[in-house]
């Protein structure tokens, strides 16, 4: 792989994203690693993320020399580049000139680094310190007023440097010298496609799994599909699907499963109806955090009982069924090693609570990917586009979506109200500018209106349109004025009892996306 070493800027995934985007595979390691360690992965190339720390800071983390004796490429950005500078014996210093956000530089396009780029060009940069002499050995590649040295380069030894973030958008020429780095410097190939990811984890499932049974939980979401197609394809009938309809899933969204998925995979199934179940436990309760516990207790409850159906039926020995499937994505792989608890804000759940006393061992076929690459990854193992560009939904469902009690009534016309909002968002071509729209029941609200020629007393709906990369934050969407009035004057036209529809107009922070 190339390693993004990480030295706590918010800037390494998005490296490991954008060397991904070349075509080529790449993981993030903690700058904690010892170079032994590093070398040990044996990396195709290194790249030195940027960071908050200056190199003369107290306990700024260094690079070790060894590093660049390892006849590795490295490619050092921002504080990795003067981290590097400083490791090789140039010299890093404050300017006074701090250089934040779009900045000239004037380029040498004569090396390898920025062969093929403008000779000015407006980049991306974010730092106090600068490199102000190249190490021995260094070409100078660029300028900027506030960096006398912004990139340098000794292609001999294979090491790079530049002070402005080639990853972010705002560097419109970074993904070239970023494919530069990684094709010319590091002579590597852009081999890595979904087609080869597949092929790559069909292989690691057989192995990890031989002839045993797996059993995959099934949400409806992107995930859980993706990662239950891979092992299908892997071992066929030894997997078999297992889907809790928990009656809080949006209009279409249990056949979604059961029908174009099995269609699509050829998948064995297992359906459970839970809904009266769900509804039961759900029954008087109002507290959102005490929903959330009743559902994701409920769930794993089910799911269980649901596994030990599947050992029964398969007339296996229980330690036949070993393997338990879990959508898993690197960045939470990468965010759990972080280390740092984060809040509880919410008690998430996810599909797949493991059963206490049914020992599976995990099967995560995702674990290497992000988002955007599971989606290919689900369009090259032929599913549906419905499934493959679906937007988030939260495990509890609609369940946190109505405020107050959730009740068989309150459900139906959440999702009628729901579908709607869909229906339109879709029809104006705006759902892949949309992360997602939750509309949100206020269950215990009533406002009054007029419809016809009689007073109504009915229950309003918030729309939630969100847009945003990863969830964390969020700003709300300016969907087109005729679009939210299409959507409410159908709402209260076709949903009996909502007679009111508000949009949400609050970023996250401080709201969160959904309302419990
Ligand atoms: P919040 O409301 O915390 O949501 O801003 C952030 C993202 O997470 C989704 N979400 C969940 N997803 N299980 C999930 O799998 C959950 O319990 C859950 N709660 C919220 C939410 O839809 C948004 O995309």
């Amino acid at each position: 792989p190339v390693l993004v070493v990480d030295f706590g800027a918010q800037y390494a995934q998005l490296i490991a994203r954008r060397v991904r985007e070349a075509n080529v595979y790449s993981e993030i390691v903690p700058h904690t690693a010892p170079v032994e360690q590093i070398l040990a992965k044996e990396p195709a190339a290194v790249i030195l993320s940027g960071g908050p720390s200056s190199v003369y800071a107290d306990g700024a983390p260094a690079v070790d020399p060894a590093l660049f004796d390892a006849g590795v490429p490295v490619l050092g950005i921002c504080y990795g580049f003067q981290a590097m500078a400083d490791a090789l014996g140039g010299a890093v210093a404050q300017t006074g000139t701090r250089e934040y956000g779009g900045t000239h530089v004037d380029v040498d396009d004569s090396g390898v680094l920025l062969t093929g780029s403008p000779t000015e060009q407006s980049v991306w940069m974010s730092h106090g310190d600068a490199v102000h002499e190249a190490p021995e050995g260094f070409t100078v590649l660029a300028r900027s007023a506030g960096s006398p040295v912004a990139a340098f380069e000794d292609p001999q030894r294979r090491l790079f440097g530049m002070q402005w973030h080639p990853e972010v958008k705002h560097s419109p020429l970074g993904q070239h010298a970023l494919e530069n780095f990684l094709y010319r410097g590091a002579g590597l190939e852009p081999t890595w496609t979904a087609g080869n990811v597949v092929a790559e984890q069909v292989e690691r499932i057989r192995a990890q799994v031989g002839d045993a049974r797996v059993i995959c939980g099934l949400s409806g979401g992107v995930d859980s599909a993706v990662a239950a197609a891979l092992v299908q394809r892997a071992v066929g009938d030894q997997l078999t699907c297992v889907f809790v309809d928990h009656g809080l899933l949006r209009a279409g969204e249990a056949e979604q499963v059961e029908d174009d998925f099995v269609a699509a995979t050829g998948v064995q199934l297992k359906v459970v109806d839970a809904r009266a179940q769900f509804l039961g436990a759900l029954a008087g309760v109002t507290d959102p955090e005490t929903k959330r516990k009743i559902i994701g207790r409920e769930f794993i409850r089910t799911f269980e009982a649901a596994a030990r159906e599947v050992v029964a039926e398969a007339g296996a020995h229980e330690e036949e069924v070993r393997f338990l499937v879990q959508g898993t994505l690197y960045p939470d792989v990468v965010e759990s090693g972080g280390g740092e608890g984060a809040a509880n804000i919410k008690s998430h759940h996810n599909v797949g609570g493991l059963p206490d006393d049914l020992q599976f061992e995990l099967v995560e076929p995702l674990r290497t990917l992000f988002k955007d690459e599971v989606r290919a990854v689900g369009l090259e193992l032929g599913l549906p586009d419905a499934i493959v560009w679906r937007q988030p939904f939260p495990g509890p469902g609609l369940g946190i979506r109505i405020i107050g009690e959730v009740t068989a009534e309150r459900l139906d016309l959440l999702r009628a109200a729901d579908a709607i909002a869909r229906a339109e968002l879709t029809a104006a071509g705006l759902d892949r500018q949309i992360w997602q729209c939750p509309v949100v029941l206020l269950g215990d609200v009533r406002s009054v209106g007029v419809q016809g020629d009689g007073r109504t007393y009915g229950h309003p709906v918030v729309l939630r349109p969100v847009s945003s990369d990863d969830a964390m934050t969020a700003d709300w969407s300016r969907v087109p004025y005729d679009v939210l009035a299409t959507i409410s004057t159908r709402i209260t036209n076709e949903v009996p009892e909502v007679n009111r529809v508000v949009l949400d107009v609050t970023s996250k922070p401080p709201g969160t996306i959904e309302w419990e």
